[in-house]
């Protein structure tokens, strides 16, 4: 690992304008600088100042950082506050009738709520939530469709110190059973359909398959948002209308005060084996690290138009939708659809519409826009911007260098966002005002961020050299645990061999400049249109057809999604030899996945093999398969190999 070089060598920097300097929140290296030295020379006592400045608290903390009973962290554990009175209280005084949300629909559509307004929603719904038997510490699945309800529901839970776990509305049932049962959720929070790209999609027929599946008896009620107005089955034990639940409700609803470590929400992420992980954040360290960064990476300013396009079904949706931009007070674009819809254009038009000043994507979306539309932000106004951003997967420099001149019109730093799920907010991203930027590096880590490169052993390694990235002090936003399983959390986090550092599963680098860059997973987690997949729930998706004995899941480099899905199957009988037929069980399987998992893990491609390359001890080696499947000489060391034969075989696959 520590002898991988770097192929990519990229030797263009952008420094920041003066103008840009000038206005910067953190203006010029030296006060970058003075914030890392700060937090080196008193790590507890630098977080300790500022989650005093930034937060609100009702019962002040006199603990910083709690490291006794490492590695389950407590940061601030004797304070207390809400994380939606954070949100949305304390605007109340100052900027009551500023606009919170602008919200577009799938349609074009818009709809604006104020804080006052969001204020008044989400202790409505906080009530009817109450109203139902729900408080403090219950899980509460959200299943709905990006919108400024999915937002209140989210606002609602923290208001009341409920749990919630968003699903993002394009898993299937099977994934929303799984994750339902594993939090022992006692509510859904769904809609009828959601609309996309044109395409109603329904949501309340999958939550009812999901129950059907049996397992589910935690949960007691499905709150129904009505989007489509589609008739949907009601089962009225269980079922209730959004608008009954919430239109005989108050608009005062007194919040949960809650300790600092109160878990804030779970978010199930994949992991690389087995099910999907329940990613547990804090409450106060959670929210500071959103905070933080939408000041210190997106520069935020009261004036600001904040629009992040992610769905709150991801991490990004959660620290940059419903909880970073509302905490500082900004006005934020919520998009029901697609970046395609009605054309490759809609991104644009929206900038040029709603004045959006900062702009945050995914690498994913600008591949697909510079395929499908590579001219046509020109054809709008796009001198509202000033910053830009990407989260999610590395950026191949050329489509940052697009992003820069064809978007940003060389005027607008881009903040490439290095973090993860288990991170809460950003970890290594430019300070646009301060670091200048090359395209494809995330630069350098966050002030109080100890992040570093070291080898197996967990020793650093010298600059230049590949190997995995660390962070060697705990910090306020990361993850306290896997939901029901701290053992896997210990695992998979801090191995013993890593000198309690928090392994984050990607290789990385950094340049001469101490500039970091990424350089992919160390694990076999997919990440397909940013989104990760596990190969394992994949494998398992197309075993539990009846047709398949064995499979193994690969990515392959894929144009716009960043990785495409490659399989490898081994059926139960023989294997197919007429090439019509092997298309067709393809297509069927293909189809299988999808359904089962959901579209997003839909193979690209399937390949019949006779078996798969094993070692002695029957574990597949995926990285052999990643080479045949991408067309390239296998030079690893096959001596492990149980059956070297099968390589040609699969090579020749169809
Ligand atoms: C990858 C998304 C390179 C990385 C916030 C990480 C990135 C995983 C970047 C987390 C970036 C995220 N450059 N790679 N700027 N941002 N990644 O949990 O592999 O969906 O470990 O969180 O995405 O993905 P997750």
């Amino acid at each position: 690992m520590s002898n991988i070089e770097s192929v990519l060598n990229e030797v263009r920097v952008f420094e920041p304008s003066a103008e840009f300097v000038k206005q910067a929140n953190v203006s010029g290296m030296q006060a970058y600088q003075a914030l890392c030295k700060a937090a080196e020379q008193d790590y507890p006592g630098y977080w300790a100042n500022l989650a005093r400045e930034t937060l609100q608290w009702k019962k002040p903390f006199t603990k910083s950082l709690d490291e006794s009973n490492a590695p389950f962290f407590k940061w601030f554990e004797d304070g207390e506050l809400n994380v939606s009175y954070n949100c949305l209280d304390i605007h109340l005084a100052e900027r009551a009738e500023k606009t919170a949300i602008i919200f577009e629909s799938d349609d074009g559509k818009v709809s604006k709520v104020s804080y006052r307004e969001l204020h008044g929603r989400v202790s409505q719904f906080a009530n009817g939530l109450k109203s139902r038997g729900i408080g403090k510490g219950d899980r509460v699945v959200i299943y709905l469709p990006m919108s400024i309800e999915a937002v209140v529901a989210m606002q609602a839970c923290a208001r009341i110190g409920a749990i919630h776990s968003v699903v993002f509305g394009g898993f299937s049932a099977k994934s929303l059973h799984e994750r339902i049962t594993d939090a022992k959720a006692c509510a859904v929070i769904t809609a009828d359909a959601q609309m996309r790209g044109g395409k109603q999609m329904p949501l309340k027929p999958i939550v009812d398959e999901a129950l059907a599946t049996g397992g589910c008896e935690s949960v007691h009620s499905v709150i129904v948002y009505r989007r489509s107005g589609n008739n949907v089955e009601w089962n009225d034990g269980l079922d209730i209308w959004w608008h009954d639940l919430f239109n005989s409700q108050p608009t005062h609803c007194e919040p949960e005060w809650v300790g600092a470590e109160h878990p804030l929400f779970i978010l199930y992420t994949s992991g690389s084996t087995g099910r999907p992980k329940g990613v547990q954040h804090s409450s106060a360290g959670y929210l500071l690290g959103a905070m933080l960064s939408m000041k210190w990476v997106f520069d935020y300013k009261d004036s600001d138009i904040f629009w992040c396009t992610a769905d709150v079904g991801w991490v990004t949706g959660h620290s940059y939708v419903a909880y970073g931009p509302l905490a500082m007070g900004a006005t934020q674009v919520v998009f029901e659809s697609v970046p395609t819809y009605p054309d490759a254009g809609r991104f644009w038009k929206m900038v040029q519409d709603h004045k959006v000043t900062t702009f945050y994507t995914a690498p994913t979306a600008i591949r697909s826009l510079i395929k499908l539309g590579g001219e046509l932000p020109k054809q709008y106004d796009l001198s509202s911007l000033r910053l830009l951003g990407t989260v999610g997967e590395p950026i191949n420099p050329e489509a940052w260098m697009w992003y820069y001149n064809t978007v940003g019109q060389g005027r607008c730093p881009i903040v490439d966002t290095w973090w993860q799920t288990e991170t809460g907010s950003h970890m290594i991203a430019p300070l646009p005002g301060a670091m200048p930027i090359k395209p494809g590096s995330c630069t350098l880590p966050l002030p109080g961020i100890m992040a570093s490169i070291v080898n197996e052993a967990g020793d650093e390694v010298h600059d230049q050299h590949g190997g995995f990235l660390v962070i060697k002090r705990p910090f306020p936003s990361q993850i306290r645990t896997i939901w029901g399983d701290p053992e896997r959390y210990r695992k998979s986090y801090f191995p013993e061999e890593m000198h309690g550092y928090y392994l984050a599963g990607d290789s990385a680098h950094r340049d001469d400049d101490g500039y970091f860059w990424i350089m992919g997973r160390i694990d076999d987690v997919l990440k397909v249109s940013g989104h990760r997949l596990g190969t394992m729930e994949i494998e398992s998706a197309l075993v539990a057809n009846p047709l398949v004995a064995e499979a193994a899941v690969v990515g392959k480099p894929h144009e716009i999604k960043g990785e495409g899905i490659v399989a490898y199957v081994v059926l139960k009988g023989s294997r197919p030899s007429d090439p019509n037929k092997s298309r067709e069980i393809a297509e069927d399987l293909r189809n299988w996945v999808s359904k089962t998992i959901g579209p997003i893990a839909k193979p690209d491609e399937i390949r019949f093999g006779d078996n798969l390359p094993k070692t002695r001890s029957g574990k597949i080696m995926r990285r052999l398969l990643r080479a045949i499947a991408n067309g390239e000489e296998i030079s690893q060391d096959v001596s492990t190999l149980e059956n070297p034969a099968i390589l040609d075989q699969l090579k020749n696959a169809i």
